[in-house]
């Protein structure tokens, strides 16, 4: 099996299984669960069943491609590696994995700013499109600096988390004890000790190597200081953030601009009047507000607001190439995926996040080649069937955007 590059998995979900049984459960679950009550971690799932293909055929599909262009840049996927703070706990280093992996499939990949490898060796490392994740702090003045540094690395982008003004209410966590750094219980060290691929393969090379994992791209005045609280709980989050602090990014950041966490049409429209690049619809994969609406909602009424502007990215609960296609043909210019690109990392390492990876792209690919489908260009809402009529469609066709997108560039350009 050494050189069976599917690792015996077939779809995202068995990727899933495999990390469940690698990984310690308080990490497992602190990945794969939601806020409270999971209403919106089972909505970004249910409301893709929502949508039905209306396929057209006797087309020659045959040169059909799935490359995107995005910020000026082509693309070999419409997927980019969403930021996930703990991808450095799935596997050793595990940004680096994710990143060389992203590199090599030609997407790009995001470094959360609570990841457990610095920014600058990810850079060095790793290489490729790559995309620097911020949470604003309290104290502006370092999350500016840390905006410096992104941009002295030669990161990309600077996508910018607007979605999370306090800490989310995640009772798993508390339960689990689930903490960084690690607190030692008797619950932990028993799911720790159960999981001895993890301990060695993963936390023992840390604690043999740099030590306790920690926030690398911290400054070093409070990266040591890092007390021990349940995982997201964070007392760094900033709930007074505001358009203010937005504009004040966009002055300091010469690349490209991303906000991220935002379903609401109106915060789209404030934030491409603040000079941002493109939007992020998300609702953080389920793990902020529960009850929020699924993004995949949100999509349509965003992309009518602000689609002929900026380019509009999606994501949560995505992990069949048919959720992608799906959202393509309601507007999207991207999908962002999280999870199921940790459960490869976690699975496997690099080969298991490329393999996530190349799930999509073989998906994305059958399903644009049954739809009738040669390029992302022809995916639109006429190819698809509403099972209910609660589903807000997109005023606009994909053609029309893409007209205005291209005038917009010729006129800029
Ligand atoms: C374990 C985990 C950690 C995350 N950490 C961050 C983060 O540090 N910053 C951020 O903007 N989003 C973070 N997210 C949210 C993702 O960027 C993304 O919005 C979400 O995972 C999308 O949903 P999906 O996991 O269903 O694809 C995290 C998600 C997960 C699962």
């Amino acid at each position: 099996m050494a050189d069976d590059k599917s690792l015996g998995a077939y779809n995202i979900f068995d990727l899933r299984d495999m990390a469940l049984s690698r990984v310690p459960k308080g990490l497992f679950e602190f990945v794969d669960r939601g806020t409270e009550d999971e209403i919106s971690l089972r909505n970004n799932r249910a409301v893709f069943d929502r949508i039905k293909f209306k396929p057209r055929t006797l087309i020659d599909v045959s040169g059909r491609s799935q490359e995107i262009t995005l910020f000026g840049q082509k693309q070999k996927m419409p997927i980019c590696i969403a930021p996930t703070g703990t991808a450095g706990l799935m596997w050793h280093e595990g940004e680096i994995a994710l990143a060389r992996a992203a590199k090599e499939a030609g997407i790009p990949f995001t470094l959360a700013t609570g990841s457990m490898t610095s920014m600058e060796r990810v850079a060095e490392e790793a290489g490729g499109r790559l995309w620097f994740q911020l949470y604003m702090w309290p104290d502006k003045a370092m999350s500016h600096k840390l905006v410096e540094r992104a941009r002295a690395a030669g990161y990309e982008a600077l996508v910018v988390t607007v979605d999370g003004a306090v800490s989310p209410n995640r009772e798993y966590n508390l339960r689990n004890g689930f903490t960084i750094p690690f607190t030692f219980t008797r619950t932990n060290i028993t799911d720790v000790l159960m999981h001895p691929r993890w301990l060695f393969g993963v936390l023992a090379r840390y604690m043999f190597t740099t030590g306790m994992p920690r926030y690398e791209n911290y400054p070093s005045e409070i990266k040591y200081k890092v007390t021990a609280k349940p995982m997201g709980r964070s007392q760094m989050k900033n709930d007074s953030l505001n358009w203010e602090d937005l504009k004040v990014l966009r002055r300091l950041w010469p690349g490209t601009l991303i906000v991220k966490g935002l379903a609401h049409p109106q915060d789209a429209i404030f934030a491409a009047d603040c000079g941002a690049d493109a939007v992020v619809v998300s609702n953080h994969g389920g793990r902020n507000l529960d009850g929020s609406m699924a993004p995949l909602e949100a999509l349509p009424e965003v992309v009518d607001a602000v689609g002929k502007r900026i380019p509009v990215i999606v994501d949560s609960g995505f992990r069949r190439g048919s959720d992608v296609v799906k959202a393509l043909a309601l507007g999207a210019s991207a999908v962002l995926v999280g999870r199921a690109t940790l459960y490869g990392v976690a699975a496997g390492g690099h080969p298991g996040a490329t393999r996530a990876i190349q799930i999509f792209r073989e998906e994305i690919d059958r399903v644009m080649a049954l739809l009738g489908a040669r390029s992302v260009a022809e995916l639109g809402p006429e190819l698809l069937h509403f099972a209910d009529n609660s589903f807000r469609r997109p005023a606009q066709s994909r053609a029309e955007l893409k007209l205005l997108d291209t005038s917009r560039a010729a006129a800029e350009g």
